[in-house]
């Protein structure tokens, strides 16, 4: 016998699910917290009871909460201050890794798995640096293993490099929720880190990879393609680097027909360090 099923329980789980499926299709693979938070809801003043909301259900814990947030932030120090600070007392690559360990500024840390630090070698006189870590990179802590990754390796075989010649991170050390792109905030954290790893690393030629890359370590505004194959100067100020821009791999893995342009890039590379190395 066919009938309609009228369980209430029915219709709120379909919502549920509507709701869930939605999320996942804007991105969102993670939880981040286990109650919401009404962010728009204005800050409780001392004394005075939280606002009911008519018809809706007390998401609006968040008013109380809202006021000590805000004290707080304004009472911590500046994160990219305090980035600063700390990437200037590392002396070597070690010791940046263990600060950054440590280091508490970057939202982004809450949210990942692990720091993606670097893979490859800290002698190698090519450095390659990515957007930010992605889900596998987050998993195993370090940069370029997801698809991408494998891609950046063929890239590198093809000119005679792999990961015991090649040095590889990214300019943010946490995978961005749902692998969004890094807030110009969270860039600024992490600046400092990128910057004395630079410094460390001391290489004779940097490969940016990707326009967010390429935007944020040359202070420019052009798009990738704009700035790709073509070669900049990157001030340590101690000395300047020979630096390029070429297309992300992950890029790459969508649009294959570019392929051809990261391979000029990429033969321009090595050409670049067979010159520096006569
Ligand atoms: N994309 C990046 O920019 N970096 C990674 O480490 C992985 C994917």
């Amino acid at each position: 016998m066919t009938g309609t099923n009228n369980n209430p329980d029915d219709g709120r789980q379909a919502s549920a699910r509507a709701l869930l499926a939605w999320q996942l299709d804007a991105g969102a693979d993670e939880a981040v917290g286990n109650s919401p938070v009404n962010r728009l809801a204005q800050p409780k003043k001392v004394g005075e009871a939280a606002p009911s909301q008519a018809g809706s259900r007390p998401i609006a814990d968040a008013p109380t909460q809202a006021a000590p947030v805000a004290f707080e932030t304004a009472a911590m120090p500046d994160p990219v201050m305090s980035a600063r600070a700390k990437a200037r007392e590392a002396r070597t690559l070690e010791d940046l890794r263990h600060i950054l360990e440590g280091f508490e500024g970057c939202p982004l840390r809450f949210t990942a798995k692990s720091l993606c630090f670097a893979d490859g070698n800290p002698e190698a006189r090519v450095m390659f640096v990515g957007e930010a870590p992605g889900a596998e990179e987050d998993i195993q802590g370090k940069p370029f293993v997801g698809r991408a990754g494998k891609l950046l390796d063929k890239m590198l075989e093809a000119i005679g490099l792999d990961r015991s010649s090649a040095y590889i991170t990214n300019v943010v050390f946490w995978r961005p929720p749902g692998n969004r792109t890094p807030t110009p905030q969270e860039t600024q954290i992490c600046r400092p880190f990128i910057e004395r790893q630079i410094e460390i690393i001391d290489p004779d030629v940097l490969v940016l990879l990707g326009g967010a890359a390429a935007k944020e370590m040359l202070n420019r505004s052009e798009g990738i393609l704009k700035m790709r194959g073509k070669w900049f100067e990157y001030d340590t100020g101690k000395r300047t680097i020979k630096a390029t821009a070429t297309l992300h791999p992950a890029y790459l893995l969508r649009q294959p027909a570019q392929k051809r342009l990261a391979w000029r890039d990429f033969l321009a590379v090595k050409k670049a360090l067979e010159n520096s190395s006569a």
